[in-house]
């Protein structure tokens, strides 16, 4: 399915006359108690507190339901719990899922967070981690120790991008020991560019901070399991505490209505300006998922249905600390922030000694200062110029 046909799915999922009560959007059901008229009542709610009855605030209300229904639908699974952030629904799914002496396989080239989750949290629990390189590949399978409960995939990698060979690493993990529960932080797909369960990933998770909420103003996490994890995750979950506001909630699925041309509109300035990029003199290489140069980029080109704002390209040189404030301190339409997948276009540096201290046993193979954009909703042209402008700085 193309983006466009995403479109209309996006526009529907989750929404009902219920959760709407007759209007178009779902109502903003705030609640911690939930009111019982009668003992049967709420033995009835008891039964069905995982299914979409209402409970108990933690447990949702109507708004909650909506959106969990719609994730649901998206990514094509048995469930979706909501967090209050994409870290918290990393560290959540791996938590509901791992015991003291187990095993975990990590990408080399995770999210930092999730890597300091591995080092200091899960090593605490007894929990080890092998790191392993993004473009293992099948070879993944020589891997798997007796006791490797999770595998965890990322991919595009963060910050430098590269695309796993997802198909091929499943197959290879399945071939081993297919109970491993292999999960993704699916981010970068908005839960709609790459869809994970089909891939036989149980578990798809998402930082909504970016796509889905879409406007840099709030933060949610979400996972979306198959039916074989997503009682598991969900009560787990459950007893971690884990749980979202109700206008959090409305402010993700209003953020769903609109993903479709917001990405639409992500992927074409992105690769106009990464096509840019790649043809300027300072620029060593583009890690844009839709540009040959990117490491993985023929598994882009089969397992996803497109690409979004966010990419990096690398220098050919390395900046001085004083070229790189040069650099950056005077762009006019890209702002130096974390995070990404609002409309607005961002920019940060990384140093390649930088990146290795955060990609264990796996040193990146260039020598230039990284650079990552998120490529915004403004004018492609303006944000060509102010980058052009920005090259002009630092010679
Ligand atoms: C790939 C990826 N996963 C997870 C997260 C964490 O999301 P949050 O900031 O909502 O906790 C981020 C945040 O930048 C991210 O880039």
């Amino acid at each position: 399915m193309s983006l466009d046909k995403i479109a209309t799915q996006l526009v529907n999922a989750g929404r009902s006359k219920k959760t709407g009560h007759g209007a178009v959007n779902p109502v903003i059901q705030r609640a911690s108690s939930i009111v019982f008229d009668s003992v049967a009542e709420k033995k009835q709610a008891t039964k069905n507190r995982s299914n979409g009855e209402l409970f108990y605030g933690r447990r949702g209300t109507q708004t909650h339901f909506s959106l969990q229904q719609a994730m649901t639908e998206l990514e094509g699974g048995a469930g979706c719990y909501l967090y209050p952030c994409g870290a918290a629904a990393v560290a959540n799914s791996i938590l509901a899922f791992v015991e003291a002496g187990d095993h975990l396989l990590m990408t080399a080239a995770a999210y930092e967070p999730t890597q300091d989750l591995c080092n200091i949290s899960l090593k605490s629990l007894n929990v080890a981690t092998t790191f392993y390189d993004p473009l293992i590949g099948e070879k993944i399978g020589g891997l798997i120790q007796t006791n490797t409960k999770v595998v965890f995939l990322e991919s595009p990698s963060s910050i430098t991008m590269e695309v796993q060979d997802i198909p091929a690493m499943v197959k290879a993990i399945r071939a081993v020991n297919p109970e491993i529960i292999i999960m993704i932080d699916n981010t970068w797909a908005a839960g709609v560019l790459f869809k994970a369960l089909e891939h036989d990933i149980d578990i798809s998770i998402q930082a909504g901070t970016k796509y889905i909420i879409g406007h840099s103003d709030n933060m949610l996490g979400t996972a979306v399991a198959n039916p074989r994890c997503w009682d598991r995750l969900r009560e787990r979950s459950y007893l971690m505490g884990q749980t979202v506001d109700a206008d959090t909630a409305y402010m993700a699925a209003r953020g769903l209505r609109t993903l479709g041309v917001r990405l639409k509109q992500h992927q074409q300035s992105s690769i106009t300006v990464a096509q840019w990029l790649a043809k300027q003199p300072q620029v060593e290489r583009v890690n844009h998922p839709a540009l040959e140069s990117c490491k993985g980029h023929e598994f882009y080109l089969r397992d996803f249905k497109g690409c979004n704002g966010l990419f990096s390209f690398i220098l050919k040189e390395k900046l001085t600390e004083q070229q790189l404030a040069d650099y950056l301190d005077n762009f006019q339409h890209f702002s130096m922030a974390y995070s990404w997948g609002g409309f607005e276009s961002l920019i940060l540096a990384n140093q390649p000694e930088q990146i290795n201290a955060i990609r264990p046993n796996n040193p990146v193979d260039f020598s230039g200062t990284l650079v990552r954009v998120h490529i915004g909703l403004e004018n492609v042209d303006d944000l060509i110029e102010d980058l052009q402008k920005g090259f002009q700085r630092i010679g």
